[in-house]
């Protein structure tokens, strides 16, 4: 039988990890871990508390009810994929508009924060046969991880998908605002204290500006079932 790896894949916001991601822990036959999800979560949780807006940040707050915040992932039947629970409420649609992309980036730096998420995406993959994608999996959460990734994509490639996506659903956005976002988050994410976005040692780095998602998505199950053997 094969030996089953953990396949750690970070990178800039927007760069098609998640879709990646899922698509290759399908075709493994591996669980897959979004845990970008799970920091919207957390801001759901605190925007909902109020203690989060476009001009107030209580962090203490945030930290003292860490305790209260439950996430956890169920498989949604009529689509086979995994969806966001926040304290026994399937919030998935809620956690994915601009309204949370906006305020995500401080919470997520919170370090509080982090290691509660940390502690329970190790869990998670304590069996191996996973796949996880956010920002700091290679460096931090699976620092031995078999197969490292890091994704990399221009910013206006990025936002676009973004834009698209966000459109495609309703919601009311403009291509400037989603660009804005983009970047933001992405400089917020590289430059926080704690775990900042990083290529980890040992990563591969994937630029798919210029890759069709098909392209992408061969190049990485090469990688994968080169390293499963
Ligand atoms: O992957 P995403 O865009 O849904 O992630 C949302 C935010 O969560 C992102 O801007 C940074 C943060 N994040 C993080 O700090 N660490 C992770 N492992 C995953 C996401």
């Amino acid at each position: 039988m094969n030996k089953k790896i953990i396949i750690a894949i970070d990178g800039y916001s927007s760069t098609g990890k998640s879709t990646v991601a899922r698509q290759l822990a399908k075709k493994l036959g591996y669980i897959y871990v979004d845990t970008g999800a799970m920091y919207r979560a957390v801001t759901l949780y605190a925007m909902k508390q109020g203690y989060i807006g476009s001009d107030h940040f209580y962090k203490e707050a945030l930290e003292n009810s860490l305790p209260l915040i439950h996430i956890k992932f169920e498989v949604n039947p009529k689509t086979g994929l995994a969806e966001v629970v926040l304290n026994d409420k399937n919030v998935e649609k809620e956690i994915r508009t601009l309204g949370v992309s906006r305020l995500v980036s401080p919470v997520a730096a919170v370090s509080k924060v982090r290691k509660k998420l940390v502690e329970q995406q190790q869990l998670m993959g304590k069996d191996k046969g996973i796949v996880m994608d956010g920002r700091d999996i290679g460096t931090v959460v699976f620092p031995d991880a078999e197969l490292k990734l890091f994704m990399t994509a221009t910013a206006k490639d990025r936002a676009e998908r973004r834009y698209k996506e966000l459109v495609e659903r309703g919601d009311k956005v403009t291509y400037e605002d989603v660009l804005k976002n983009v970047v933001n988050r992405d400089h917020i994410d590289s430059t926080r204290k704690d775990s900042p976005l990083r290529k980890a040692e040992g990563a591969i780095q994937i630029d798919n500006s210029n890759l069709t998602l098909d392209e992408q998505f061969q190049q990485i199950l090469d990688l994968a079932q080169n390293t499963i053997g």
